[in-house]
């Protein structure tokens, strides 16, 4: 598993770097790119930060999830987590599984997507310890591995800004949602990518 605990902010350009609109660059410089991206993230897992408790403890979750929630403390009911019961939730770019230990103990049919191996298993050793059930795959959100109309809600929070096409990636959520279903998607403001 891992994990880092120091703040990335000397390299975190390079999880956006050369980034510009998806048909400006060629699809060689756009895989490179994502390959950048997904090593960025798999060295330095979202959030990992801001904790020093061990990788893959019931603490580093718990401060990980203390930290997140007291800056974001609308975040829960921003995603209508408490009203997935029974429904199916799919996460893209699930990071190090916050929101998705909420959706799995609100009910919700849950899996999840992130482009590195490092999300998947951190975010699968939570559910582990937690007794949760979920479905992880290491995927990319511009090529989602979900047939058309799979889910009543699409969640992804701070992701696809990441990735090279991002207009692919609306597009993919549009069809993987079934009709009347729900997208919720933060994506940062431009001056802060
Ligand atoms: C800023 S973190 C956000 C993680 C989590 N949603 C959160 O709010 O803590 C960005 C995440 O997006 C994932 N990601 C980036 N590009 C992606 C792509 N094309 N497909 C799926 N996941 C992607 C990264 O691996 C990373 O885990």
């Amino acid at each position: 598993m891992t994990c880092q605990s120091e703040s990335p902010a000397g390299v975190r350009e390079n999880a956006y770097a050369a980034r510009g609109p998806a048909d400006s660059i060629s699809v060689l410089q756009q895989s490179q790119l994502k390959a950048r991206v997904q090593s960025f993230w798999q060295n330095v897992p979202c959030d990992s930060w801001f904790t020093n408790e061990k990788c893959g403890t019931p603490a580093f979750y718990r401060s990980l999830d203390e930290h997140r929630y007291k800056v974001h403390p609308r975040l829960e009911s921003a995603a209508g987590i408490e009203k997935t019961k029974g429904k199916r939730v799919l996460e893209i770019g699930c990071g190090c599984g916050s929101e998705a230990e909420r959706f799995a103990r609100a009910g919700a049919h849950y899996p999840a997507v992130d482009l590195t191996n490092a999300a998947v298993s951190i975010t699968q050793r939570r559910f582990q310890l937690a007794g949760l059930e979920g479905r992880f795959t290491q995927g990319d959100a511009e090529n989602l591995p979900f047939a058309d109309g799979s889910f009543d809600l699409v969640y992804s929070h701070g992701v696809l800004h990441h990735t090279p096409d991002t207009a692919r990636t609306i597009r993919e959520v549009h069809r993987v949602l079934a009709p009347g279903g729900r997208a919720v998607i933060m994506l940062y403001l431009p001056k802060l990518v």
